[in-house]
């Protein structure tokens, strides 16, 4: 036993207390998983919005990834960087301004896949709700889009600083899409998880997807734990895929357990507006998967109507409530815009 307790103090040593710990998540607990960041109070998808998750207690950041000319992976929640970025005030990128379809939707706007890294990276974040979040506009022009390199660089880096795991929950956007120009998310994903060592199924690392296919492949090629996202309504945009009211039946969650760790389901396929609980968890547990819904946020906007103070739509309502509700539901896990008030509900929940 001495020696055991010897050779954890020498790992620790040689290679800093996050070495020891990175792989050892909270598995006891929900883990609270940072929404595109703390991004209720900085502007999504920025390092600094991630950092402020991190001193606020989230277990995981969530970039949601998209790719760059050049191949790399960058944090943005969609190819099209109109309403998150300034690029629209720089003239030299004027004629990269057009018009796509991206899974049936036609879109106008700046895509990611039409610029190189070194380009992107002259641009600037900004607010995507200026009107529901309007102290995070004071940060409009501040802070550069993170490459994935980059929040997994955080990540270790913070959880070194602060002796316990970060991990990184990446979601792939527009799989299908960004395969269909030649420019695929997953083998460049791998490669940075490899990179970091997190290629493990003990990484503290998910990978989600709203799309079937490029899941399955990912099962054949990573240990990394893969989260089948679902919507309360439509399907997946990959073809021939059920629609996520059939995935979310048992026989539709026994076929996800072949191929993924758990679900994330929109918040309202746990518990209904009205606050009924559904039978989404029981069945989800019935088969081994883990249950993370999304998105928890403060705003009156985007709480159900008996939770919300007042009637401004910014205002803030009761939104630790709400997650108290799915967690006496039996959630392992969930999204949150504002994982200050994720840590509080789960760990009043957990006491
Ligand atoms: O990934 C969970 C949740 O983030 C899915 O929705 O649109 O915010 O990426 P979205
Ligand atoms: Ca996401």
């Amino acid at each position: 036993m001495a020696g055991m307790w010897r050779a954890a103090l020498a790992l620790i040593m040689v290679a800093g207390p996050a070495a020891a710990k990175e792989t050892i998540m909270p598995a006891a607990k929900p883990i609270v998983i940072a929404h595109r960041g703390a991004s209720g109070e900085r502007p999504e998808h920025t390092l600094a919005s991630y950092t402020l998750a991190i001193e606020q207690g989230a277990d995981f950041i969530e970039p949601d990834l998209v790719m760059t000319k050049d191949g790399e992976l960058v944090a943005r929640h969609e190819n099209n960087i109109a309403d998150t970025t300034d690029v629209a005030s720089h003239a030299e990128f004027k004629d990269r301004k057009t018009t796509k379809t991206i899974d049936g939707v036609k879109m106008t706007g700046w895509f990611t896949e039409d610029f190189t890294l070194a380009e992107l990276k002259t641009l600037r974040a900004k607010e995507r709700l200026p009107l529901l979040r309007r102290g995070n506009t004071q940060y409009d022009g501040q802070f550069e889009v993170p490459t994935l390199r980059e929040v997994i660089a955080l990540a270790k880096s913070a959880a070194v600083t602060r002796g316990r795991p970060v991990g990184i929950y990446p979601e792939t956007k527009h799989p299908s899409y960004f395969a269909s120009i030649g420019l695929p998310l997953e083998a460049k994903l791998l490669v940075e998880l490899k990179a970091a060592g997190w290629d493990r199924a003990d990484a503290p690392v998910f990978i989600q997807s709203f799309e079937v296919n490029n899941l399955k492949a990912l099962s054949k090629q990573t240990k990394v734990r893969l989260i089948q996202l679902l919507d309360a309504e439509g399907g997946p945009a990959d073809k021939a895929q059920p629609s996520y009211a059939a995935m979310i039946t048992p026989a539709g969650l026994k076929e996800i357990a072949t191929y993924a760790a758990g679900i994330g389901p929109a918040k309202v396929m746990v518990v209904t507006n009205d606050g009924a609980v559904t039978p989404l968890v029981a069945d989800a547990h019935a088969s081994g998967l883990k249950v993370h819904p999304w998105t928890f946020r403060a705003e009156n906007f985007f709480l159900p109507a008996g939770l919300r103070s007042g009637i401004n739509p910014a205002g803030h309502g009761r939104l630790e409530e709400e997650i108290s509700r799915h967690l006496a539901a039996g959630v392992d896990g969930f999204f949150t815009d504002y994982p200050y008030h994720g840590v509080q509900a789960r760990d009043r929940h957990s006491r």
